[in-house]
């Protein structure tokens, strides 16, 4: 009985996060990953890469998208999908809804 009031316990703790929105935990961090992963590439319009101010005109989802399976995944495969969509959230200024089994990325 008591074994089964634990695990019940943990399943809720388990599943309960990916049912809720998941506002971006440290905005410090994720702007710490923008200014030394992203600005020395992106920071102004030339040819190859658009200026971080162009990106930030771009829906989350694309930014993400670009992170995730885009050109950029290369670039920074140390980052999980998750942090991808916090830095696309983060730049876009707009909430990501849930996709598969992550959950939404609010802005606060
Ligand atoms: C080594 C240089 C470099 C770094 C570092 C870099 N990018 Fe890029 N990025 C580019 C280039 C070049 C392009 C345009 C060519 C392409 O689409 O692959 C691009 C394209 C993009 C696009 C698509 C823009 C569009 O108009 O579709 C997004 C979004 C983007 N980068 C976001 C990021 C983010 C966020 C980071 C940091 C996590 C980052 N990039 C780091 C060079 C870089």
């Amino acid at each position: 009985m008591k074994l089964a009031a634990a695990t019940l316990l943990s399943l809720g703790f388990l599943t309960a996060p990916a049912a809720l929105a998941d506002p971006i935990r440290d905005v410090a961090a994720v702007n710490a990953i923008v200014e030394q992963r992203c600005a020395m590439c992106h920071m102004e319009e030339d040819d190859a890469a658009p200026a971080l101010g162009t990106v930030k005109k771009l829906e989350p989802a694309a930014i993400a998208d670009m992170l995730i399976s885009g050109s950029m995944s290369a670039l920074t495969p140390d980052l999980t999908p998750q942090m991808k969509r916090e830095v696309a959230v983060f730049l876009s200024g707009k909430p990501l809804p849930a996709s598969g089994d992550l959950p939404e990325v609010t802005l606060k």
